[in-house]
């Protein structure tokens, strides 16, 4: 009997490449999302990729008659929650829209799991609950220090889940620590489409690249780094989502305990510097990207790298792309899409 997946956020740039990698293994995706962050297009896309069209359900995780509508109509055996909001900044301007969506808008889903009986759930965490971590690399017992109402949010999630997962029978949980996700599908035809200016360095680099920024600027070359620039555990977003489908096999085998939630870091182990990504695009696209330092952006830290060792230990799953394919994949969606969905 084929499973079906819920996947909410499941049209956005991690949701897409989530709600391919699922199709692809051959469960039944269907996709929540309201599209505040995505298109449709991506759905569209996804399924001339795959052999079986997801469903997409349009609507808002802070509207419970939506919610219940939906496990009423579907018969749902895991729910991998990705809908929120995640551009750090924003979340220090308007913590109350990250507490509002990225908060009470889980705790709607999870009270309506409750209430449908569907119990198995992967959680979008992420590697900011760690804060400004110092020994490298991160494992997932490193201590927890978000610094900022988005990571705050995201650890607050982690806590609610193992929280119920403890409290109700049936439940299980594995809550992923995305490092920092790049690239795109091999086919160019999905990947990051960013509304407004890109705060992350791989979209705001392919926006140089397609003309649609003058140049990038170089946050601080300071750092106590070997060429003084920030260095991050960049992943390959197609290696982040077929993560998730180990989770979802996981969840769903006798090999997961109920009334266990695991938090696993999904990050390669190895990382790079900014100039070191920036000369992998120089080398992908075939030109010159302009750049200038600049200084330190406030709240970066000087490395953040992952031991991936539990995702590889407990779900079987290791990254396999390098940087070079990752700039290299990112690049071709970016020139194929230079102005994302909406423009194409
Ligand atoms: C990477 C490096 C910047 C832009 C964030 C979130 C994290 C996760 C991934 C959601 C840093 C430098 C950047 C630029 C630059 N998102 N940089 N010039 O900050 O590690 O992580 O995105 O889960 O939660 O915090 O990623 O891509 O913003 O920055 O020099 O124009 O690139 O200073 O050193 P970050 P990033």
């Amino acid at each position: 009997m084929t499973q079906t997946i819920l996947a909410t956020g499941g049209a956005g740039f991690i949701g897409s490449h989530v709600t391919l990698e699922l199709l692809t293994a051959g469960y039944k995706v269907v996709v929540f999302d309201n599209l505040s962050n995505s298109s449709p297009k991506s759905i569209e896309r996804v399924a001339r990729l795959t052999n079986g069209a997801p469903e997409l359900v349009v609507g808002d995780i802070r509207d419970q008659a939506a919610l219940d509508t939906l496990f009423e109509s579907h018969d749902i055996d895991a729910v991998i929650n990705m809908a929120g909001v995640k551009a750090v900044g924003e979340s220090v301007e308007k913590p109350q829209k990250y507490y509002d969506i990225n908060v009470s808008g889980s705790i709607n889903l999870y009270r309506a799991m409750l209430r449908h009986g569907v119990g198995k759930v992967v959680f979008s965490s992420s590697a900011t609950v760690y804060g400004m971590p110092e020994k490298m690399p991160i494992d997932e017992s490193y201590p927890i220090g978000p610094l900022n109402p988005y990571g705050i949010s995201k650890r607050m999630n982690e806590q609610i889940l193992e929280g119920m997962t403890a409290a109700n029978p049936g439940w299980r949980a594995l809550l992923l620590r995305y490092f920092n996700p790049v690239g795109a599908h091999g086919s160019g035809q999905i990947g990051e489409d960013p509304t407004g200016t890109p705060d992350n360095l791989f979209p705001f680099i392919a926006q140089v690249a397609t003309g649609r920024q003058p140049g990038l600027k170089v946050f601080g070359n300071d750092y106590p780094t070997p060429d003084g620039t920030a260095i991050r555990d960049y992943i390959h977003v197609v290696d982040l989502a077929r993560g998730h489908v180990r989770a979802i096999d996981f969840l769903l085998s006798d090999a997961a305990q109920d009334n266990v939630a695991e938090v696993i870091n999904l990050g390669t182990g190895s990382g790079s510097s900014v100039l070191q990504v920036h000369r992998a695009w120089q080398d992908a696209c075939g030109f010159e990207i302009p750049y200038d330092m600049a200084p330190r952006r406030a709240g970066d830290a000087p490395e953040s790298c992952a031991n991936p060792a539990k995702a590889k230990d407990l779900l079987g799953w290791e990254a396999e792309f390098d940087l070079p394919r990752m700039c290299a994949d990112h690049w071709k969606w970016q020139s194929a899409n230079p102005q994302g969905y909406e423009g194409s």
